[in-house]
């Protein structure tokens, strides 16, 4: 088991609603800028390396569910400290070995400028792999979710695109989403802020916890 340390843990320097920093880098499919992808909702987010287990089944994953991203209009763009040439050697064996192609641009990022301005590298962090980060930015450029997952854990590609969905969903709605939402199900109405619709309510919960649609919980 990893050993807590005190310094700032990677995912601490940038937040919810911060405007993800912009920049621009070489990647498997050519020069990329962040702010290029303005417009859509991107998936950004760090691996530890290439060629390494864990790291090779998200991949894999991800590149199988290319199409469900693309049709929530997500575009995906991954990172790591290895060089171009070692992303292209590792597409090309995940492409023989298991049959598809990873066609969203992973960056090189040797110098660590790009992770450490997303705080996927701690400024302290002697080991220059990144945690595995993931951002989920909205057409604006906003940072709306971050995950922040350890080296030796695989993220959840399903959970990825339901919060991708639950962002859209909630953003189209005006309205909050549940635990364990999923597409399909009613959200929930946002509270009221007035003390008459608190004692006015006929249920006890009522005046906080209405599914969209007007329905009590
Ligand atoms: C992996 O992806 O399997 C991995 C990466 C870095 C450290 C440990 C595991």
């Amino acid at each position: 088991m990893t050993e807590p340390t005190a310094r700032s843990a990677p995912c601490a320097g940038l937040r919810i609603s911060d405007l993800a920093p912009d920049f621009e880098a070489r990647s498997t499919i050519g020069p990329v800028r962040l702010s290029a992808f303005r417009g859509r909702w991107l998936i950004f987010f760090s691996h530890p390396a290439d060629f390494t287990p864990v790291c090779t089944t998200e991949f894999v994953a991800l590149a199988r569910e290319a199409a469900a991203f693309a049709a929530r209009d997500c575009a995906l763009m991954a990172l790591s400290v290895d060089s171009l040439f070692s992303h292209f050697a590792w597409l090309r064996m995940i492409r023989d070995r298991f049959g598809v192609e990873v066609r969203f641009p992973i960056v090189e990022d040797p110098t660590l400028v790009i992770g450490r301005a997303f705080g996927m590298v701690s400024p302290q962090d002697s080991d220059s792999a990144t945690v595995r980060t993931t951002f989920f930015i909205d057409p604006r450029g906003v940072i709306r979710a971050m995950t922040c997952y350890p080296a030796n854990l695989g993220r959840s590609i399903p959970e990825m695109l339901r919060i991708l969905d639950g962002l859209q969903a909630v953003d189209a709605q005006g309205a909050l989403a549940p635990a364990n939402w999923q597409v399909g199900e009613p959200l929930l109405e946002s509270p009221s802020h007035d003390l008459d619709a608190v004692f006015d309510a006929e249920e006890a919960t009522a005046w906080f916890l209405r599914d969209a649609g007007g329905q009590d919980r």
